[in-house]
């Protein structure tokens, strides 16, 4: 099948595109290369087509045209809360136009199903402590511009589905984590701290270290991402049901690592949510997905990975 990866030059679009080459679909990587990276793809570049663009951009339009691609994975976006509490004019922009103009595109082309990474980890908010883990049930309610932009983005799946008959599944994915994650960015506790242990530096931690995340590694992630073109329907929280403290995070880098960082606490992020721990019975059911890498394990293969790439 011809499947379209927006984003598919960026961390969890690198491996999905291995996911979907392993599973021998012809795949069409779409990036504007604002954080992606071709050296993320470049195994896999003799097997790929990868075309520079916006998806914002009316190009994107014509070049899906001409690829008529039966599947879409939805990828690219502005991914950090952070970056989204600070400019949400670009949130917006990238996460709102760009899903609107892919949602046009598919609708154009009639497209078999569109399958977008929602944020398990926002677009829920901060849920009472029994609604933890968090079923796919309960109320969207983001607390963050990213967040918002997110849940407003299933609603637009929602309706393109009632309206036109596109068929969609939403991932909502906990905090991924794994090799090739920027750790220079403002999101993504594992490679920041990862980085930070093998270059000796100080590790910062947000707040007092006790809010919690349910981390997900980016090959169980990519193997959902695959699974959901042809099942699954509506809003999938992809989680492991664990939640882990960005304490034990630093712990566990630690032991993986064996050495130490220095460790400084500075003021809690604006829009973060306390707590995040998503039930995965609905992925078991409808994908027949459940996480095959434990946070042990995931974090010794993403240390070993990124220590022999020298970051
Ligand atoms: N990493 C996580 O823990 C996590 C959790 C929940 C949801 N998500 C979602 O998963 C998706 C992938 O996240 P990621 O962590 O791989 O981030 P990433 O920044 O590595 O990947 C995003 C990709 O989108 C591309 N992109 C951005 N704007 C674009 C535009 N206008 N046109 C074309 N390409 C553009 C970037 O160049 C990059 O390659 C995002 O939608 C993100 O919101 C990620």
């Amino acid at each position: 099948m011809k499947v379209i990866v927006t984003g598919g030059a960026g961390f969890i679009g690198s491996h999905v595109v291995g996911e979907l080459l392993e599973k021998k679909h012809e795949v069409y990587v779409i990036d504007d290369f604002s954080s992606g990276k071709l050296e993320n793809i470049s195994e896999y570049l003799p097997f790929i087509n990868v075309i520079c663009c916006d998806i914002t951009s009316c190009e994107y339009r014509k070049i899906a045209k001409r690829i008529c691609p039966d599947y879409v994975i939805h990828l690219a976006a502005q991914a950090s809360v952070a970056v989204s509490q600070k400019d949400p004019f670009l949130d917006v922009k990238t996460n709102l136009l760009g899903l609107v103009n892919i949602l046009e595109s598919c609708r154009e082309l009639s497209c078999k199903k569109i399958v977008f990474a929602a944020s398990g980890g926002t677009i829920y908010g901060d849920v009472p402590e029994d609604n933890l883990p968090i079923t796919e049930d309960l109320p969207l309610k983001a607390c963050s511009f990213y967040g918002l932009t997110k849940m407003t983005s299933v609603h637009y799946l929602e309706l393109y589905k009632k309206h036109f008959g596109l068929d969609y599944c939403a991932l909502a994915l906990g905090n991924v984590y794994g090799p090739k994650q920027d750790p220079y960015g403002e999101s993504g506790v594992v490679a920041i701290f990862t980085n930070k242990f093998i270059n000796n530096e100080e590790c910062r931690i947000n707040g007092d270290g006790s809010v919690t995340r349910d981390y997900v590694y980016c090959k169980d992630i990519a193997r959902a991402f695959v699974m959901a073109l042809e099942k699954g329907h509506g809003i999938i929280n992809l989680g492991t049901g664990v939640e882990t403290s960005v304490t034990q995070v630093y712990e566990m880098i630690k032991i993986a690592s064996g050495r130490t960082a220095p460790l400084r606490h500075v003021a809690p992020l604006p829009g973060e949510v306390k707590r995040v721990a998503l039930s995965n019975s609905k992925a078991k059911l409808e994908l027949g997905w459940e996480p095959q890498f434990d946070f042990n394990n995931g974090i010794k293969l993403t240390y070993e990975a990124e220590e022999k790439r020298g970051i």
